[in-house]
């Protein structure tokens, strides 16, 4: 069957004409029938018009280089940067550039392109593409083919490339939160010096970056996605309460299991929101996210979202006392001792479980001592279905991590592993309880039943089934 994987012909095209392009390999006529045929992974990459076009030769060369079949699609803007003829010769098929292309049996390029890819990557994206997709726009090929595709299985990732003003310009940034929320992938940008002479956020990430980010995206892509579509939240990080300008109270909290199971929630097919105190993390791709710095400020962030959600993981290490003053001024130190007049800050977990129409909690309890046991009572005293136990002194701060969940159940320990992976078997767990919970009460809809008088049976021990990654989340 002829298909898009069939080589081109010898006749090299004339810039980006494509009139000299081989009609050896035709489309097929019927997308019905343009299954892939030999190629498992196929990525077709669009280029659009930036300066980082030029970086889009070598990822083409990577991404061959490690087994992926490449279909290059260009925006007429990206040809004034790089050749059609580049490509070709790096991707070994011809380039596609135009939406009225004739050579097509059907017409139709952007939907034979479109179903010829497991993942959409534009590499670079420049402002222009993204506020074209973000307002579906269909006028020219690649555009078409972006909103052509079939959403639930071909992944679409962009990586913005533009001047750090065109970058932050408050339209650009509605339009990546807008196709964030639409499921979009974004990667990058990277901050440095750009090719206009100006530094700052807007460079696209390296190549060898994207082809690894590509891999883990095929990754995830196997991996079941039993939350598509649910909305999760999730709070990471410690918080810092100041005592003046340059002083303040926080905690060794890293972070670091909060994002794994932001980036769990997101592999499990979840739409997923973190509201993060401050770490040294890179934000995780395809997530949206809050920063705060305080226990209230992260309060707010959290109850002005808590009713788009379903899920809702309370994992930051949350400051339990602020300074009743925060000094406006920076503090003179003087020979005497100092005391400072704390209060007690809103217990979050507490505040979201009691909402008349909660969504479905998952609490983490980091101890020092009697972990499982301190852990269960915390349970029951903020009435959540699920908590998480973890020894605080070996968590905190570490890659690894080795955590007992308890919910109705009884107790299932997971053994130590990274936090990556603890997320994912913790994400499964949770998954299939709230799964069974929602078509128990006819839908993924309202969670507050659940989300209060768990029960206080005596426990029993279930060792919970990891779950199966591929090698690169396993690491
Ligand atoms: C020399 C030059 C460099 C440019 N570099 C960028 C860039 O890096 N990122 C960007 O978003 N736009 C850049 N532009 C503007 C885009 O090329 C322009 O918005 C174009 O319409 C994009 O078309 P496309 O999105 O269809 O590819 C540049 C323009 C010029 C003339």
């Amino acid at each position: 069957m002829p298909s898009l994987d069939q080589p081109i012909a010898p006749t090299p095209p004339t810039g980006v004409s494509l009139t000299g392009a081989s009609l050896a390999s035709p489309l097929v006529s019927n997308s019905a029938n343009n299954a892939m045929t030999s190629a498992e992974r196929s990525i077709l990459l669009g280029i659009t018009g930036g300066v980082a076009a030029y970086k889009s030769a070598e990822l083409t060369r990577l991404l061959k280089k490690s087994g992926f079949d490449v279909q290059v699609v260009m925006t007429d803007a990206a040809t004034k940067f790089i050749t059609a003829t580049t490509l070709q010769a790096l991707s070994g098929k011809r380039v596609f550039t135009d939406l009225w292309d004739d050579e097509i049996p059907n017409g139709m390029a952007h939907i034979e392109l479109s179903r010829y890819a497991d993942a959409i990557l534009i590499a670079p994206a420049t402002a222009d593409f993204i506020a074209k997709l973000a307002s579906g726009h269909c006028n020219d090929l690649l555009s078409t083919l972006c909103i052509a595709r079939n959403a639930s299985a071909c992944p679409l990732v962009l990586a913005p490339a533009m001047n750090r003003e065109m970058w932050e310009n408050p339209a650009t940034q509605r339009n990546v939160a807008r196709l964030l929320a639409d499921g979009v992938i974004i990667l990058g940008p990277d901050a440095g010096e750009q090719a206009c002479g100006e530094t700052g956020l807007g460079r696209m990430l390296e190549p060898t970056v994207l082809q690894a980010e590509i891999e883990a995206i095929f990754a995830s892509k196997a991996l079941p996605k039993p939350l598509a579509g649910i909305t999760a939240l999730v709070t990471a990080g410690p918080t810092f309460e100041a005592i003046d300008p340059v002083r303040g109270i926080t905690n060794s909290s890293s972070g670091k299991m909060g994002y794994a199971v932001a980036e769990a929630l997101r592999d499990a097919g979840a739409i997923v929101t973190i509201v993060t105190g401050p770490t040294a993390l890179t934000l995780p791709n395809n997530i949206n996210a809050i920063q705060v710095n305080t226990a209230s400020e992260m309060l707010d962030a959290v109850m002005d979202k808590i009713s788009e959600v379903k899920l809702f993981f309370a994992i930051a290490a949350v400051a339990d006392y602020t300074p009743v003053t925060t000094y406006s001024q920076k503090m003179k130190k003087s020979g005497n001792s100092l005391t400072l007049d704390l209060q007690s800050t809103v217990d979050i977990l507490a505040t979201v479980a009691a909402l008349p129409a909660a969504p479905f909690c998952i609490g983490f309890a980091a101890e020092s001592e009697n972990v499982v046991e301190y852990a269960r009572k915390k349970r029951q005293s903020k009435g959540i279905p699920v908590i998480v136990a973890n020894l605080a002194t070996e968590a905190i701060g570490a890659n690894d991590n080795q955590v007992t969940i308890i919910d109705d159940a009884g107790e299932h320990p997971i053994p130590k592993a990274s936090k990556l992976k603890i997320a994912h078997d913790i994400v499964a767990h949770v998954a299939k309880l709230f799964l069974s919970q929602a078509a128990s009460h006819g839908s993924a809809g309202s969670t507050a039943d659940s989300a209060t008088n768990p029960t206080a049976a005596s426990p029993i021990t279930t060792p919970i089934e990891p779950t199966k990654l591929p090698r690169a989340l396993n690491a």
